[in-house]
Formats: C-alpha cells, structure tokens, sequence
C-alpha cells in the first residue's frame, strides 16, 4: 500500500490508490476531473491517482484485475455473482489502473450507462393485497437477507489492501436502522483507510462517532462536497477563516428548492420548475429530501456539528420545505421588495449551546442572500473578526461535487 504521509515532502511520484462506493453523477465526474488533471497532479503535486476499484449497486464489481472491463461493461461481474476474495488474494492482485489523458479512460464515463440494471423487487400494498408495487432498490427497502448479501459485498470490497481512500458516493438516505453509507464509512474507518464523501445522510447523523474513530485509527474523513457541493465551505473556515469565531452562520443551502422559488417567482409554477429541476439533474434522486427542507436540514446539522461548539439532537432540528408556498404569496412577497428563500440559520447562543434550523424565510431584497438566485447555494458566516463574509457557488452538478471530492483528494495528499 503507498503511504500518503510520504507524499508532501517527497519529490519522487507518489500514488494514492482510490475506491469508489457508488459512481453515479459524482463518481463520473470525480473520474473526469482526475482524467483531465493527471498531468497537473503528475507535474505540480508528483502526485498519481490510481483506481483500485469501484463498486456500484447495479453494475458490480470492479478491481484490480478487471477494472479494465469497465470499458466493456458485458464482462462486469454482477453483486450476486461476485466471488468472495480472501484478503491473500487480494495482496496477490495486479496494481491499480492509473488514470492518464488518454482517451480509454474518458470512455469510463459513459460506458457504465449501459449496464443492464437489477431486477426490481415487487410487493403488494395493504390496500389491494394482490396490486404489486414497484420498489426503489433502497437498501433500506431490500429484505434483510438482500440486504445483508449486498452489504457484505460492499464492506468486502471496502477491505481491500490496495485501497488507500475509500470514496463513498451513495445516495443520501436517512432511515430509522444505520444506513448502508454509514456501515460503508464505518468499516473503512475501522480499516484505518482514509474516507471522503459527499454523503451528507451519514456525516449529518453519524459525525462524532465517525469522527472520532477517524481519530483513534489515525486516518481522515472529509466531505467537502456535502454542503455547497464544490465551493468551498469547511476548507474555507479551516485555513481561510482561521482563528476567528463563528457567531452565526445562515445560508442559502439547497439549490434545487431556490432554483424552483426563483422559477416561482417568475411565474412558473411548483410543478413545472420541479421537473425542470429533475431534468436538468439538480434534485436528489429522492426529490423529497429537497423539497420537504429536509436536505437543508442535513447540510445544517453538518455545519452546526463541524463549526459550532454543543450539542444538537439530529432529529429534533426543525425544518420546513417550500411545497406549501403559493405562486400568489411570491407574487405578493415579490410586490413588498421581498422574496421567500429557504435558510438554514445556526447561532451560538452561548459558550456551550447552539440553535439550529431551518426555515421559509421572507427577506428583503437588500439582504446578502436575496441575490442568490437559479441552483446557486451561499453561506453568510457572521464572524468575531471579518464581521459577514459570504461565499456564493453552485450547490450541485457534476464537476462542481466531483470538485470537492477532488478537493479533499488533494487535502489528504497534503495533510497526510
Ligand atoms: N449530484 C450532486 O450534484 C451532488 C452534490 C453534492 C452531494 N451529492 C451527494 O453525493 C452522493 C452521490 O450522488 P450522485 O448524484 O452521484 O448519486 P447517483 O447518481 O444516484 O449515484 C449513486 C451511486 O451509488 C450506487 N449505489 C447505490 N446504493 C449502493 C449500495 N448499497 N452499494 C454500492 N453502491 C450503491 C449506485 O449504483 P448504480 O449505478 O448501480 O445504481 C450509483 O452508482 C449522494 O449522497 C448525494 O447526496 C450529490
């Protein structure tokens, strides 16, 4: 395995072996980004970037010996079919693929789109017992047998002795059992195997645990893309904004919900602008999560817990979604120079208490966060020293999430 640590002070080229949990939008990116800059972290960081695996739910197994074959998608091996390796053969397997500007690796990017996709699983509903409902193959919806295979999957793939970083790029869901992405992190963590991800579902819920044990094992977890996707937010208040004090923070943290009031406000109505929100890619697979605030309330629990000092109980942080506002209360907001945006809003009220949530605010057009229109995301950090800064910056899409990815990449080469 490369030692990270080495990495700073060394000039000779070091490699930093990656694995990707889950490659949907972010995890195509992050390939791009790395694809397009191979020479820039060759030349300016002696830095390689080798992939020694991706795993994805319906695409299968890719490692070592076949990541090959993600460029001839009819060889993949399947979730059910992939034989367990012992970590013996694991050490025996062929080293990484390193990414380079060559065309065979952008293909990477689109050749996964074609993989044939897991069957769907039926149930029948308690209305009509003999209806069959089509399920979204959520893990937290697969029995616990289906459940258990897949994950074991996973969390093999995970222990690998070629990965250095695990990067779990699942999709963000909150149930009431530990979801799969936190036995993802978790298990790697334990591995003392460095984490990045943008899965805020894990981060909101599970921080200081994952945190902690991040500690006790000597490796890192960052998730730059989890809030404000790529634009810079924990990197910001770590080096730019260090030594000062936060007193509140208050932002704009959710862009498929601002990109559909900013449509309201033109007239457009809820429907319409949630489904071009769905085309254009900026709302979560699971749209509710952004229009129900729950996403904003994800992203202000990581803030609150990452920058403020106290205690907050995850789930009794209040939120409110935009799904109840009226094209008329736009319109008459609009004729008060006002506009209604969703705001996530932490305070520390003293030395060892904070207040957190979330809510559908009226606020006048003079006010910093009025002018952040489309999908964009800001944050308002109200310090001791610098009194408001706010950064502005598109809240999600493909490079701009990969970009924190890549981000926190780069951190770790430093850092380590
Ligand atoms: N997209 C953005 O702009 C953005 C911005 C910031 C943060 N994020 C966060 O980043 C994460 C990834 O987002 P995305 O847009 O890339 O999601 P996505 O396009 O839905 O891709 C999710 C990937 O996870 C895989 N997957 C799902 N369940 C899995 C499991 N149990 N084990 C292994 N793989 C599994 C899927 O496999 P299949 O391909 O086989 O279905 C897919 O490859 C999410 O948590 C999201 O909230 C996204």
């Amino acid at each position: 395995m490369n030692d990270p640590k080495s990495l700073q002070h060394s000039k000779e080229i070091r490699t930093l072996n990656i694995a990707l949990v889950g490659m949907g939008t972010v995890g195509k990116g992050l390939l791009e980004i790395l694809t397009q800059k191979a020479t820039w972290l060759l030349t300016e960081r002696n830095l390689q970037i080798g992939v020694s695996g991706i795993i994805t739910r319906n695409n299968g197994v890719f490692n070592a010996e076949n990541i090959e074959e993600v460029l001839a998608p009819s060889q993949a091996v399947k979730f059910s079919q992939k034989k367990h390796t012992s970590a013996a053969e694991h050490t025996a397997t062929p080293p990484p693929t390193i990414l380079a500007q060559t065309p065979k690796y952008n293909s990477i990017t689109t050749t996964l789109h074609t993989q044939p996709t897991r069957p769907e699983i039926h149930s029948t509903t308690a209305a009509n017992p003999t209806a069959t409902v089509a399920e979204t193959p959520h893990n937290e919806e697969l029995t616990a047998q289906e459940q258990r295979s897949e994950l074991d999957d996973v969390l093999d793939f995970i222990a690998n002795p070629l990965h250095d970083v695990i990067i779990e790029l699942t999709p963000t869901i909150i149930a009431k059992t530990p979801t799969a992405a936190f036995r993802h992190i978790e298990h790697a963590l334990k591995l003392s195997k460095n984490v990045i991800t943008a899965n805020k579902g894990p981060i909101a819920e599970h921080y200081d645990p994952l945190n902690q044990l991040a500690q006790s094992n000597h490796c890192n977890l960052l998730f730059e893309a989890t809030v404000l996707s790529g634009t810079p937010v924990f990197n910001l208040h770590k080096y730019a904004l260090a030594g000062t004090k936060l007193h509140a923070l208050e932002g704009v943290l959710n862009g498929t919900s601002n990109f559909i009031l900013d449509k309201m406000t033109h007239g457009v109505s809820y429907r319409e602008a949630l489904k071009e929100a769905q085309t254009l890619g900026y709302a979560e697979s699971d749209p509710s999560y952004d229009i129900s605030g729950k996403d904003a309330m994800l992203k202000t629990v990581i803030l609150a817990k990452t920058f403020f000092t106290g205690a907050i109980d995850f789930a009794a942080v209040p939120y409110e979604g935009i799904d109840k506002l009226t094209l008329a209360a736009i319109k008459s907001a609009h004729a008060e120079h006002t506009c209604y945006k969703l705001i996530g809003r932490i305070e520390q009220k003293t030395e060892t208490t904070i207040s957190a949530q979330v809510v559908l605010k009226k606020i006048p057009f003079s006010h910093p966060l009025a002018s952040v229109t489309g999908n964009f995301n800001a944050i308002n950090f109200e310090t001791d020293l610098l009194g408001t800064i706010t950064v502005v910056g598109k809240g999600a899409g493909k490079f701009t999430a990969a970009y924190g990815v890549f981000n926190d990449l780069l951190t770790l080469s430093k850092t380590n």
